[in-house]
């Protein structure tokens, strides 16, 4: 078995000639942030129940769990990108990476610069009053976490730009998602337990175009054997590693 760094040097080779990388990102990579995963060690499905907090059905019957829920989720830890979204904004400006698709709703891969990203699973930068129709950013709900009700008509109904379980992914960039996996060359998945459809699909879709496929991820998944490189290892370290390589190869 070859060793980790033998990986990153192939890594770093694939990326380095590669002319569409996209970058595949779930919510390992925002771990070394210290945002929690959902699934994994100590994953936030083993304290909460997603039907409860994270599904659209639960969100109507009680919006207040999603909210103690998110506090976990965002605003317990003051996160910040970390080496790994920066290494991937690096690679975006090198014009290697030309899209990152994500199923977080962190925001940690725009503010560490990165230009193109795909949502799929939205964001919480804005939250709208189910009843009244006011459109709030996240830094104001974060402020009244504890107790969110609308300013104009006291909804508790405060449904933040996220998708919940039950509901259909923002349908733009679904498409843009697949259209970018269908025409890249190399296709790049860091932090995510690619358990979760329809953007599971998305490694498959790369690789029936021909594309070659890196997989970075803490413990092995159930599809590491779609990808020519796998590194079970922390997202941070790795990428900053590959960053470097891939810049010496460049020259
Ligand atoms: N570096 C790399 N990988 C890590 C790290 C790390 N520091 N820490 C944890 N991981 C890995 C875990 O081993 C796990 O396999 O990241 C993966 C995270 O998997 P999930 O928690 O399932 O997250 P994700 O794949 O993004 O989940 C998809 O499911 O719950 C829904 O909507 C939610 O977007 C989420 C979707
Ligand atoms: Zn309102």
């Amino acid at each position: 078995m070859d060793r980790i760094s033998d990986r990153i040097r192939k890594a770093a080779e694939i990326i380095a000639k590669a002319k569409h990388a996209v970058v595949f990102t779930g919510a390992g990579i925002s771990a070394e942030s210290g945002i929690p995963t959902f699934r994994g060690k100590g994953g936030l499905w083993e304290k909460y129940d997603p039907e409860e907090v994270a599904s659209i059905s639960g969100f109507m019957r009680n919006p207040r769990a999603f909210w103690e829920f998110s506090k976990d989720l965002l605003v317990k830890v003051k996160a910040e990108p970390n080496d790994a979204h920066k290494a991937i904004a690096e690679l975006e400006e090198m014009g290697i990476v030309k899209a990152v698709i994500t199923q977080n709703v962190d925001m940690l891969h725009q503010r560490a610069g990165s230009k193109k990203v795909l949502e799929l699973h939205g964001s919480m930068s804005y939250v709208d009053c189910l009843k009244c129709g006011a459109i709030y950013v996240w830094e104001d709900i974060e402020k009244i976490i504890d107790n969110p009700a609308c300013k104009n008509c006291g909804s508790e109904l405060l449904k933040p730009r996220v998708v919940f379980f039950g509901e259909p992914l923002p349908s733009g960039i679904l498409s843009e998602a697949m259209e970018e996996s269908r025409k890249c060359d190399v296709f790049i998945a860091i932090g995510t337990s690619l358990v979760v459809y329809p953007a599971a699909h998305l490694p498959f879709m790369a690789k029936d175009h021909g594309a070659k496929l890196i997989l970075i991820n803490a413990e092995p998944t159930d599809k590491d054997y779609l990808f020519d490189v796998v590194i079970h290892d922390k997202a941070a370290p790795t990428m900053k590693k590959i960053l470097e390589k891939v810049k010496e190869l460049r020259g």
